[in-house]
């Protein structure tokens, strides 16, 4: 009753009654309060979720060397065609092998062809092939055949029914040994279609071998060898300031002899073998060192290049000591390739590879989560590493692992890293706890943090949890909101969190082509977007400026980070407001008149929307004016949203 009385009263006094007055968040424009790390923000990228092979690598063919199964032809079918009386048998072969690297070649027997009755294989691509219009295709294969064929061999894209011909082309004049043959394959003003294969066909008997199937689409740059441009241009809308390769997991393997082996993924793709990756399905290599540091210089980021440090994930490592010394070599072999000059033994193969200038290189880190390495053996096996890096390249520096959630218990001791990397998989709850002072506490004599993988999971985190597989593969914005509020902790304190990277970054969205959930950039073979962390991400890396300047909230749930471009003198102020009402907040700023207009870049609305590859743009940020700005004014952050306020110093 008096409740009651008490709302009544409220409600109609409402007019007359001072309005309370807003929560206070106070920022110091007079005086930096520390420097913007000159590498926020990155990237981390790894093969996970066909990121590569069957993403942004420009591959089309899936298995294009016959090596992902070795007992059939995975991800091709024979085919004949219509009304013909072809009889195809198709089977790896290891006694006809392109080289030493590639031992099985896919051997073809066309009993009957004719004329209009082709007969051959065809390739799924990667969840299909991707038909757009006007577009030129580079097909190469390798070929030999049996005495008394000669082909020729008709490549073409055509609808998966094998009824529309999108495009084609011929090569002729096989002979008994392999030889590469190229041809370019054109389509018309055709709609875009992923439901296509690609086909090798020949219109009369014979025996066939082929090795090395490849079609690649028009490229970022037209690279050779290259990047989905797509899918790399949201990259490089990004501005991202660093690459952190080849993992990850990836890097480790489940064996010692699934790791990453870099000297195995250089050169002309005939040489490179490929290996089983530690996500479910083997990697063609294409994308090597090499393309992983074009990929980098690409976006004008540097790269963050982590060695294989004797650890795989399923538990197997190299102790420490001479039997570990090898390992170290080949850390110090990969530093050369990337930064040595083109007169040195491996710096000279990257600049046969079409790079002369070497790669700029300032972080190196040794392993990754080898927490995970029950042993012990981490911290002689980071200290053996550590010593050999240093005295070879003592401008170099080095990152180490570190424990989840509790780095300080699993740290390496018997010598201080100069970075460390620490990896948060957290819900958006436990980010919104830590946006709240975690960093604050940290040592500033201490080593600088690299936080190499984060993301904020709106369900307790289970990635890999088989039921996990039905959600969808990015995240939703209440996510976005965890990931932000995160952004603003290691905004703030980017004098000690030098670099940060979201993981994962790529995900296939086809059912089946993923590992893991919820991951930032999701595509199809057509199609990409980008999910509302993304934009997230996207809307802090690309407004920041290189100045910290202090900032503190008082009696608002409302996040902020505030730095400034010291040239323009603007100031971007980012809040992020995780509750489900409207948050007004006074913006007490000192040290500067202010321009009386601004601009608010918002990302906000229903926390569980998302993103989709259906619905690419439910979730993106939207521009708008702020006028009246003056000191002590009050900005309404809205509900589930995250704002950068631009605002001009006069
Ligand atoms: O980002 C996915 C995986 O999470 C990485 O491969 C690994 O480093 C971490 O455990």
């Amino acid at each position: 009753m008096k409740r009651a009385c008490l709302l009544v009263c409220v409600v109609l006094l409402g007019a007359s009654v001072p309005r309370a007055a807003a929560p206070t968040i106070t920022i110091d424009a007079s005086t930096p309060a520390g420097k913007v790390s000159p590498l926020l923000y990155g990237l981390m990228t790894e093969e996970i979720n066909h990121a590569y092979d069957g993403g942004l690598y420009a591959e089309l063919i899936q298995n294009r060397a016959f090596l992902d199964d070795a007992a059939s032809p995975a991800h091709w079918t024979a085919v004949q065609g219509d009304g013909a009386a072809a009889a195809i048998a198709l089977a790896l072969d290891k006694a006809e092998p392109l080289n030493g690297t590639i031992p099985t070649s896919l051997r073809v027997e066309v009993t009957q062809a004719s004329t209009g009755h082709a007969a051959g294989v065809a390739n799924e691509g990667y969840w299909g092939i991707p038909v757009k219009p006007d577009t030129r295709y580079r097909a190469s294969f390798y070929a030999k055949s049996a005495p008394g064929a000669t082909g020729p061999i008709t490549a073409a894209i055509q609808s998966e029914d094998g009824k529309t011909t999108y495009a084609s082309g011929r090569v002729s004049g096989l002979t008994q040994t392999w030889k590469q043959y190229e041809v370019t394959l054109s389509t018309a003003n055709v709609a875009p279609t992923a439901k296509a294969r690609f086909v090798l066909t020949v219109d009369r008997p014979g025996t066939l071998w082929l090795s090395l199937v490849s079609l690649f689409p028009p490229t970022y740059k037209n690279q050779a060898n290259g990047f989905r441009p797509d899918l790399l241009q949201m990259l490089i809308d990004m501005r991202p300031k660093f690459l952190r390769f080849p993992g990850g997991n990836y890097l480790e393997g489940d064996q010692i002899a699934d790791r990453f082996e870099w000297k195995k993924t250089l050169g002309p793709l005939a040489e490179r073998p490929g290996h089983m990756a530690p996500w479910t399905y083997r990697s063609s290599d294409g994308l090597g060192l090499y393309e992983f540091l074009l990929w980098a210089e690409n976006m004008t980021a540097e790269p963050i290049l982590a060695v294989y440090a004797g650890y795989s994930l399923k538990g197997a490592y190299v102790k420490p000591g001479p039997g570990l010394e090898p390992y170290v070599q080949d850390a110090l072999d990969e530093i050369e390739y990337v930064t040595g000059p083109p007169t040195s033994k491996w710096g000279s193969l990257r600049a046969r590879a079409g790079h002369p200038a070497p790669f700029k290189l300032t972080y190196v880190e040794v392993g990754n989560e080898d927490f995970f390495d029950r042993s012990g053996s981490y911290d002689q096996r980071f200290a053996q590493f550590n010593e050999a890096i240093k005295a070879r390249y003592p401008n170099l520096q080095v990152i180490s692992t570190v424990g989840f959630e509790h780095p300080e218990n699993q740290r390496v001791r018997s010598v201080t890293p100069d970075v460390v990397d620490e990896h948060y998989y957290r819900t958006v709850d436990a980010f919104l706890k830590a946006s709240r002072g975690q960093y604050d506490k940290y040592d500033r004599k201490g080593p600088k943090i690299f936080v190499g993988e984060w993301g904020a999971y709106e369900t307790p985190f289970e990635p890999w949890n088989p039921r996990s597989r039905g959600e969808a593969p990015t995240p939703n914005l209440r996510a976005a909101i965890g990931d932000a509020a995160w952004m603003t902790e290691m905004e703030r304190n980017s004098d000690i969190v030098v670099m940060h990277c979201y993981a994962p970054l790529l995900v296939n969205v086809t059912p089946g082509a993923r590992q893991w959930r919820p991951n930032l950039i999701g595509y199809d073979a057509l199609r990409v977007y980008g999910s509302p962390s993304y934009h997230a991400i996207k809307l802090f890396a690309t407004h920041l400026g290189d100045e910290i300047l202090k900032a503190s909230a008082t009696d608002t749930d409302v996040l902020v980070s505030v730095t400034r471009d010291s040239r323009s003198r603007t100031l971007y102020v980012k809040l992020v407001n995780p509750g489900s009402a409207a948050a007004p907040v006074q913006l007490d700023i000192a040290g500067g008149a202010l321009r009386p207009t601004a601009t608010a870049l918002t990302l906000a609305g229903d926390p569980q929307d998302t993103n989709s590859i259906d619905a690419p743009e439910r979730v993106v940020p939207k521009s708008s004016q702020v006028t009246g700005v003056k000191a002590g004014f009050v900005y309404t952050v809205p509900a589930n949203g995250i704002v950068v306020l631009q605002l001009g110093l006069q």
